[in-house]
C-alpha cells in the first residue's frame, strides 16, 4: 500500500513521529511536509501528522485536509 505520510510541525514534535512512521512504510511511499502540499492522487493511503493548536490541528493542517478526498487517511494526534 503506497502511503504517504505528511506532516505539520513547528518544533519538531510531529516531524519525528512523522519520520518514524515513514520508516515502516512500504517502498514507494513518501513524506513531505505539508508546505509541499504534495500531491496524495497516486497514494492508497495518508498519514497526516499535525501539532495541536487550541484543540484542533494547526491551520494548515486542517487547509491540506480539506483538500483530501477518495482517500482512506489516518492522522495523529488521534482525533
Ligand atoms: C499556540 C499554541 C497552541 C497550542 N495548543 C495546544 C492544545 O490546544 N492542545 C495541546 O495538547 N497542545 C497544544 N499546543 C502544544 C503543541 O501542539 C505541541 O507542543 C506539539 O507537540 C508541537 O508540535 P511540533 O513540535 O511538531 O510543532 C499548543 C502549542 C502552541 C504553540
Amino acid at each position: 500500500m503506497r502511503t504517504l505520510v505528511v506532516y505539520s510541525s513547528r518544533t519538531g514534535n510531529t516531524k519525528k513521529i512523522a519520520d518514524a512512521i515513514y520508516e515502516i512504510t512500504p517502498e514507494e511511499s513518501k513524506i513531505a511536509p505539508v508546505e509541499y502540499n504534495p500531491d496524495f492522487k497516486d497514494y492508497d493511503f495518508v498519514v497526516l501528522g499535525f501539532w495541536v493548536d487550541k484543540g484542533l490541528p494547526d491551520k494548515k493542517a486542517q487547509k491540506y485536509l480539506r483538500t483530501i478526498n477518495r482517500k482512506k487517511i489516518g492522522n495523529y494526534p488521534g482525533t
